[in-house]
């Protein structure tokens, strides 16, 4: 455990930023500038897979983050760059230049009062471009506005699923029919989540494979259900513990690499 971590905590509810009153806040950064912020998507994730898929997952891997180190976690950002999904019923996306504001407001929110360190820990593909370039915005407007912290302001994206134990875990698991959305590593980590998600579960047609993606008509025309590559039927419970505890712990390691990096 890095000297840099507030500390481990038992109760999740005292790092979480929506329960602090600002006080609370003002005395937390007089020891840490470090934050933790949730990004998601509010989308279709297959027949089966719920549409918050992606917000459930970062938000559960950013809070067990946070409980293991002490470090607040901002509510979660559940809105992300979705137009490729909006042919599917229940989607809600942001377009990247509304996402792009979103996320530099909050950089500049946060970095305004004091934080340095900004850990965007993200469920969702389809924000990595976006996210990044707000924070390119942000570190220039942070500088034009003469902001206390503008040269120390630091932002760091890191998408849970792709941390490597994580994909070793799912390779494993599922070998190809992993795919590339709807897959059944993030579905096995929202039932274990969310119990009642497993009762949708069921076998499905095999998938179309994944191919490219040019807006949400063609992406309904190529991926009928909302899948590609994928099997979710595969995902358990079990395998969604497995999976939170190796996301968790690789965010860990990268959070305090980031809170020891110049
Ligand atoms: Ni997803």
């Amino acid at each position: 455990m890095s000297a840099h971590f507030p500390g481990r905590v038992e109760d999740v509810s005292s790092i979480r930023l929506d329960l602090r009153s600002w006080t609370e806040v003002d005395d937390y950064l007089k020891k840490c500038q470090a934050i933790i912020l949730p990004i998601g998507s509010t989308e279709q994730h297959g027949p089966t897979g719920a549409i918050g898929t992606d917000a459930l997952t970062a938000e559960a891997v950013a809070l067990e983050v946070g409980r293991r180190t002490g470090v607040l976690v901002t509510p979660t950002q559940a809105f992300g760059m979705a137009e490729h999904h909006l042919g599917f019923p229940g989607t809600m996306s942001l377009q990247p230049s509304t996402l792009l504001a979103v996320l530099h407001d909050l950089v500049l929110s946060l970095a305004g009062n004091g934080f340095e360190r900004i850990f965007v820990v993200n469920g969702h593909g389809g924000n990595i471009a976006t996210a990044k370039a707000a924070f390119a915005q942000a570190y220039g407007s942070a500088l034009t506005r003469s902001l206390p912290v503008s040269s120390k302001v630091r932002c760091r994206l890191v998408n849970w699923f792709t941390a490597t134990p994580v994909y070793l875990h799912a390779r494993d698991l599922y070998g190809d029919r992993e795919g590339q959305h709807a897959t059944p590593s993030e579905i096995s980590l929202t039932l274990h989540l969310q119990p009642s998600l497993v009762t949708k579960q069921r076998p499905l047609p095999e998938p179309s494979p994944a191919g490219p993606i040019h807006g949400p008509d063609d992406f309904r025309l190529r991926h009928p259900d909302g899948r590609m590559g994928s099997d979710p039927y595969l995902a358990k419970p079990e395998h969604g513990k497995d999976f939170l505890e190796k996301a968790a712990s690789a965010l860990t390691e990268d959070l305090s690499n980031f809170l020891q990096s110049s």
